[in-house]
């Protein structure tokens, strides 16, 4: 697309979706804007919060950044990780006063958080929101929900028995580039939405790190197709507001693992790093040498494993064809080592077509805005222009805003619960069972959630 060509027709929106920033009943996000925090809570009793999974996630987006921004709603009370070193390491990056553990439940008796953030490996997500609604917390948990239908059921059933929430971050839904085209469809401009074709791109340094790590084997993550697809599986679900109601998938695994030329256990101990394009020096990064080479005493985790592991047991290319309740078909696929990371994604309806396309880490590019083009079959094409912002195009900030500043509103449907958060892994695994079956698989045969037409 050559964007000097439209530059005429082009509107521009602010960073912030116009349907957030029209908002005036938000006082507390206000005057957290305005930098007056310090008024909004003086009376006010802060959320008492403890995490579990002092990683990357836990001591970065849900960790650091919360102390520092939003420490006039929330007070950090408990913190654990069964690593200790990185739980001590990991602690000093949060910096919050409070006591840490590596005993979970240790610590939920003895600082009785009103709610648990969860930030551990994906298979373990199922164990600590069950075991926190039961000791009396409230849930935020990272993407995926969970692996497996099983684990999504024991979610179901924990939330009903207990009476307590889980909330899922569904960081994705909140890029304001997102958010505009979830405006845009429910505007009507391109009528009634038929169908999707939705291709997302890894690139050889994202991509090539979910093979690093224990997301290369499907007991851990549940596959790509859950630990990753689940965030472009819970987009669909929300842009077409209507639940899926069935899958037929394909993949494979051609290109990392046992594909390699070559393997060694990790980078560090590999005799072929002059000749391998994914040779990565994990020491030169101290954030993740300090999380990571400085535990692996304590665990033997090896976060720069080798990629052509032999026991990479994940598909690394991933195609999916959706159907939803109510008609929407979509064509999906994923593919995890190309030249750049982005996605392209186009809504087909009865009156005309919207299209979009994120392309990172490409050096030659000055643009500093995503685009989005609407092209109407009798009419005119519109191009939209929404600004970059940083941390998941802008969309961490603003789930944070929502989780952690009361009375937040929610005009855009953006959070989400047990519900979402197990349809977008239902896809994911039931692409899984199709690719082994070679049959399509009902959503409906999985958990005790029944695909509606209409998202309520
Ligand atoms: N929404 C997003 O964009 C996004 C981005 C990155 C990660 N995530 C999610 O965040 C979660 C954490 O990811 P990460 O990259 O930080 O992984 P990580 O491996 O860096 O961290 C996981 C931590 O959990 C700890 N842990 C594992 N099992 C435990 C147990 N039984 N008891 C106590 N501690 C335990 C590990 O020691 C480790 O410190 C994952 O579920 C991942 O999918 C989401």
């Amino acid at each position: 697309m050559n964007n000097k060509l439209h530059s005429m027709s082009r509107r521009k929106f602010l960073a912030v979706s116009g349907a957030i920033a029209g908002t005036t009943l938000v006082d507390p996000k206000s005057q957290i804007l305005a930098g007056n925090t310090s008024a909004i809570r003086q009376n006010a009793a802060k959320t008492k919060v403890a995490v579990v999974g002092l990683g990357n996630r836990g001591t970065g987006m849900w960790g650091g950044s919360v102390v520092k921004d939003y420490s006039n709603f929330v007070e950090y009370v408990g913190l654990c990780d069964h690593n200790p070193g990185r739980l001590e390491t990991g602690s000093q990056m949060i910096g919050a006063n409070c006591p840490t553990y590596t005993d979970f439940e240790q610590m939920m008796r003895e600082v009785k958080p009103e709610v648990l953030i969860v930030t551990t490996d994906d298979n373990t997500h199922d164990y600590f929101i069950e075991k926190g609604m039961e000791m009396g917390a409230d849930i935020i948990c990272e993407k995926p929900m969970a692996i497996d239908e099983k684990k999504i059921q024991t979610i179901i059933d924990a939330e009903k028995r207990t009476g307590k929430s889980c909330r899922v971050t569904f960081n994705y839904r909140y890029s304001p580039h997102r958010a505009k085209m979830w405006e845009i469809l429910r505007s009507g401009e391109i009528g009634d939405l038929t169908s999707v074709d939705f291709h997302w791109y890894l690139d050889t340094s994202h991509g090539a790190d979910y093979f690093r790590r224990w997301h290369r084997l499907v007991e851990k993550g549940g596959s790509l197709w859950v630990h990753k697809a689940s965030h472009h599986f819970d987009l669909l679900n929300w842009w077409i507001q209507s639940d899926p109601e069935s899958v037929y998938a394909l993949g494979d695994l051609e290109f990392y693992g046992k594909n390699g030329p070559f393997r060694a256990d990790n980078c560090r101990s590999c005799p072929h790093t002059k000749e391998c394009n994914f040779y990565w020096d994990i020491t030169k990064d101290q954030r993740l040498k300090r999380l990571y080479v400085d535990n692996e005493k304590y665990d033997g985790y090896h976060r720069d494993g080798c990629v052509f592991r032999n026991d990479v047991n994940i598909y690394d290319k991933m195609a999916a064809t959706i159907k939803y309740k109510n008609g929407v078909q979509v064509a999906y696929s994923l593919t995890t080592y190309s030249p750049y990371e982005g996605y392209r994604i186009a809504f087909n309806g009865t009156k005309g077509r919207m299209d979009a396309w994120i392309q990172e880490s490409n050096p030659t590019s000055d643009v500093n805005y995503d685009e989005i083009v609407i092209a109407k079959n009798f009419g005119k094409r519109e191009y939209i222009q929404i600004p970059q912002g940083s941390g998941h195009g802008g969309g961490d900030k603003l789930l944070k805003d929502q989780v952690f500043i009361p009375n937040t509103p929610d005009l855009l449907k953006q959070a989400a619960g047990v519900r979402d958060g197990a349809l977008a892994c239902l896809v994911g695994i039931a692409a899984r069972k199709s690719i082994s079956t070679k049959e399509t698989v009902y959503i409906k045969d999985l958990t005790s959630i029944k695909p509606q037409e209409k998202k309520a």
